[in-house]
């Protein structure tokens, strides 16, 4: 794995990108299942991170504003629980829009965004920094589900993971539970988790955040298929897929799917896939929960759930753990 780094005043940036092998071996095992599926973390091209940008900017998209104006309200609540000093690390980080709002309250030692889009991290690392010149940055490049280390050392006191967006509703509720559970490891016995979790809600609100009017979400479905071709040398046209999100009453999940217009073959890297017209490759699924869900999925990865934040209308939660008592 390629570790280089780069000082840049405030802002210190290392690449542990994943190596083009494994994502090769990765794509191609999920798109020779029954249903065809990929790991989420392949939208996420430097188009793809821009898309996002746009789909949280759309009205029927409330997660992103919803759990922005809950940071702001409890920002100095928030700080209190974090406490003086610490190393606040956000895997996923994207444009870091959300952790502004609570950086003057927690004044962290030190800052860790972590992401799997290198440029789109890179720029928005130096912008973060020039912002505030005060904070140190150590932006990782690498796929949080991955071992990853910082190639310096992390100076500060204890460590909190923050954790917004509801990415966590990315993974299968089992990975999911895995994943907080290594969470564990990162931050030692002393640390701690910000969690923002989209919740259960009716229907059509879940359906127009997915399919928004302005086909952005669509265009954002759609570019992971460039993304691949250009990860994987693989050739497929956009042209010939459509967008389809739903709403998964059983599961409790938002699913992405892009269906094939027709019947057609796929070249990836000499291997070819073969998809039969209106055959789906499940891009995505969204989890929502429940506080009871969320409680019991935090406490089986050894968590204890000491504050829960929500907006009047109870569309998203912000939670704050510690490790459980009997695993410190
Ligand atoms: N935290 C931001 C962005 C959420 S979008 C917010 O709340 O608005 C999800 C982010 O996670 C994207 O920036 C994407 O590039 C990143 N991401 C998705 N899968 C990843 C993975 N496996 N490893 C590292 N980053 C990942
Ligand atoms: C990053 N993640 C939590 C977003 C979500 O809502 O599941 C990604 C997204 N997919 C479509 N719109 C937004």
């Amino acid at each position: 794995m390629p570790v280089t780094a780069k000082k840049l005043s405030n802002v210190l940036f290392e690449d542990q990108q994943p190596a083009p092998d494994d994502n090769r071996a990765e794509l191609i095992e999920g798109l020779s299942r029954k249903q065809k599926k990929i790991n989420p973390k392949y939208f996420y091209d430097e188009q793809g991170s821009e898309l996002f940008e746009q789909i949280t900017q759309q009205s029927e998209y409330y997660p992103t504003r919803t759990e922005k104006s809950i940071l702001s309200t409890h920002a100095s609540e928030i700080a209190s629980y974090c406490g003086e000093d610490c190393i606040l690390i956000e895997p996923g980080s994207g444009s870091s829009e959300k952790v502004r709002l609570l950086l003057d309250e927690i004044q962290p030692a030190a800052y860790v965004p972590l992401d799997i889009s290198a440029d789109f991290l890179y720029q928005a690392a130096q912008k973060l920094g020039q912002e505030f010149p005060w904070l140190n940055i150590h932006a990782i490049c690498a796929d949080f589900s991955d071992q990853w280390q910082a190639r310096t050392e992390l100076k500060g006191g204890r460590r909190v993971v923050f954790y917004p967006g509801s990415t966590i509703g990315n993974m299968e509720p089992e990975v999911a539970q895995e994943f907080l559970s290594n969470l564990r490891e990162w931050i030692g016995h002393d640390g701690s988790v910000l969690i923002g979790v989209d919740l259960h809600k009716p229907e059509h609100l879940l359906n127009a955040a997915y399919n928004d009017a302005q086909g952005v979400t669509a265009e954002f479905n759609l570019n992971v298929l460039n993304s691949m071709n250009n990860l994987v040398n693989a050739d497929f046209d956009p042209d010939d897929f459509s967008h389809r999100a739903f709403y998964n009453n059983d599961l409790n999940r938002i699913e992405m799917h892009l269906v094939s217009k027709d019947s057609q073959t796929v070249n990836i890297d000499g291997g070819l896939i073969q998809f039969d017209k209106g055959e789906t490759l499940h891009t995505e699924s969204s989890y929502k929960y429940t506080l009871a869900s969320f409680t019991a999925l935090s406490n089986a990865a050894g968590f204890t759930l000491e504050k829960s934040w929500l907006d009047e209308d109870e569309l998203f939660s912000v939670h704050y753990l510690t490790i459980s008592e009997e695993l410190k």
